[in-house]
């Protein structure tokens, strides 16, 4: 057989061929990274692990379940993706993460939360984000993007450096002010409270010209995002940003259609969410904060249970009802989260200390997928939940940040065979090994057996972990 370069031959990868289309040579991975290998010849993937079951969702396929959580690192310029984006959510495509998301990503230069995080209200922000998008396609993974607006946390300090100031004799509040490249006087909220006074920004009530613009804006960085060939796109509504706002009574005082009532708060990110998937036809996401958790400070989330009294606060009752209507208006998948509203909120903090309320969506609201995040670390924690029918998806944050081979590792410890990067095979040769049962003892052979190598699941009974929820 002749064997020229990009001609497959049986004996593919040989010659190893480019990816299709990249500008530059970039060896192409035969499956998705992070995909299971054939059953055939893989007898151990016949029933495969939920975490490794592919999901598609209009027409996109990711590859497994363990997903990539949004994340902010407060490394664009003036809203624009960097280098720093391309390499780390380039080296998460590399790792076998079945979906990866851009940040929190501002759809107008007001709604950053810190003047470090990523924007795509201009078309200048095209280029660098596309950039990132065909690296990931060019390696066969997935990704999409995180729509945001901070509302009244806007204009404020990025993560580290705060403590990092702190650490250095830093009293002041959160806000980052003008000279350090913030807009506190331009923050801008459903009701002109602030979420911590003297800490936080004091935001203005938005007009309904502006939340008619900010409807457009949204339309605006779809448009882009097709552009750029994202493959979904999430809406930030949760963490007390200015889609939370308006669901949460008390950071939404307004009197006209957008405030008040349960429907009313709930108007216009209803609105955000039908306004995108008129536009949008790939899968479109929405992460809700479904608890401000404040039963300590105000009692039941409704007042008086019956039909026409109004809720306290904003808790899993309404999340639940609102999630129908998202699930209704077309979004395909709810990414439940909590917190960030509300200071006086006593969250309960533990492994999968959010998990209580995916599955309390997942089994009252009928056609939309439901994603799991917080603190899931574990392989098997990941695997339960999805066993259990819990969740459909489970979302990663700092784990990846920690750990960004969980995939890979966590299937060596479920017992499945998935792809490593082609280029990365010779770290993963005792994960890919034929057997004959998921759960018998793989018969390590030739030169990879690594031993020594630390389960991740014996982390489970370690040392004392620090846990603290971190919503952005
Ligand atoms: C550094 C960092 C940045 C984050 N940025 C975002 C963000 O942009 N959007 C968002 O919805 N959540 C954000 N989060 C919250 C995570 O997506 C996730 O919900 C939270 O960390 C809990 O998951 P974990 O226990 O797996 O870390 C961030 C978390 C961290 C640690």
């Amino acid at each position: 057989m002749t064997i020229t370069n990009g001609t497959s031959s049986q004996f593919s990868p040989y010659p190893i061929r480019s990816a299709k289309g990249y500008h530059t040579f970039l060896p192409e991975q035969l499956q998705p990274i992070g995909s299971l290998l054939s059953a055939e010849k893989f007898p151990q993937n016949a029933e495969p692990p939920k975490l490794f079951e592919p999901l598609t969702i209009r027409g996109v396929t990711f590859h497994n379940r363990a997903w990539v959580a949004p994340m902010c690192v407060y490394s664009s310029d003036n809203g624009h993706a960097t280098d720093f984006h391309l390499v780390h959510l380039g080296s998460m495509a590399l790792r076998g993460w079945g979906s990866i998301m851009v940040e929190a990503t501002a759809v107008v230069a007001e709604g950053r939360i810190s003047p470090s995080d990523s924007g795509i209200w201009q078309d200048s922000q095209i280029a660098p984000l596309k950039t990132i998008v065909d690296f990931v396609h060019a390696n066969k993974g997935i990704i999409g993007i995180q729509l945001a607006h901070s509302g009244r946390k806007g204009s404020t300090m990025p993560g580290g450096t705060l403590r990092i100031m702190r650490d250095d004799g830093w009293k002041g509040g959160e806000v980052a002010p003008e000279q350090t490249g913030g807009w506190p006087s331009e923050v801008v909220a459903p009701s002109a409270i602030s979420f911590n006074p003297g800490k936080y920004p004091d935001p203005v009530e938005a007009s309904v010209e502006y939340l008619t613009n900010l409807k457009e804006a949204y339309v605006k960085a779809a448009e882009r995002c097709k552009i750029i060939g994202f493959d979904f796109i999430e809406i930030h509504g949760a963490h007390g940003y200015f889609l939370h706002e308006f669901c949460s009574p008390g950071s939404n005082r307004r009197t006209d259609q957008y405030g008040g009532s349960f429907e009313n708060r709930i108007r216009f990110p209803l609105e955000v969410a039908q306004t995108l998937r008129a536009v949008w036809d790939k899968p479109l996401f929405y992460r809700v904060s479904a608890s401000d958790w404040l039963e300590d400070a105000e009692g039941p989330e409704k007042a008086y249970p019956g039909e026409t009294e109004e809720y306290k606060w904003w808790g899993l009752d309404q999340t639940t009802l609102f999630t129908q209507k998202l699930a209704d208006a077309g979004v395909d998948l709810i990414d439940v989260s909590s917190g960030g509203n509300d200071l006086r909120g006593k969250i309960a903090v533990g492994p999968s200390y959010q998990l209580p309320f995916a599955e309390h969506i997942k089994k009252n609201v009928k056609n939309i997928l439901v994603g799991a995040v917080g603190i899931i670390t574990e392989p098997e924690q990941a695997e339960e939940i999805l066993e259990n029918n819990q969740a459909d998806v489970v979302l990663f944050a700092r784990q990846v940040l920690r750990d960004i081979d969980f995939p890979l590792k966590a299937a060596q410890e479920l017992g499945a065979a998935i792809s490593p990067a082609l280029q990365f095979e010779r770290g993963w040769s005792h994960m890919v090994v034929k057997r004959d049962h998921r759960k018998a003892p793989a018969h390590h052979s030739g030169i990879s057996t690594v031993e020594g190598e630390e389960s991740i699941y014996k982390r489970k009974n370690g040392g004392p972990a620090v846990y603290s929820a971190i919503p952005s």
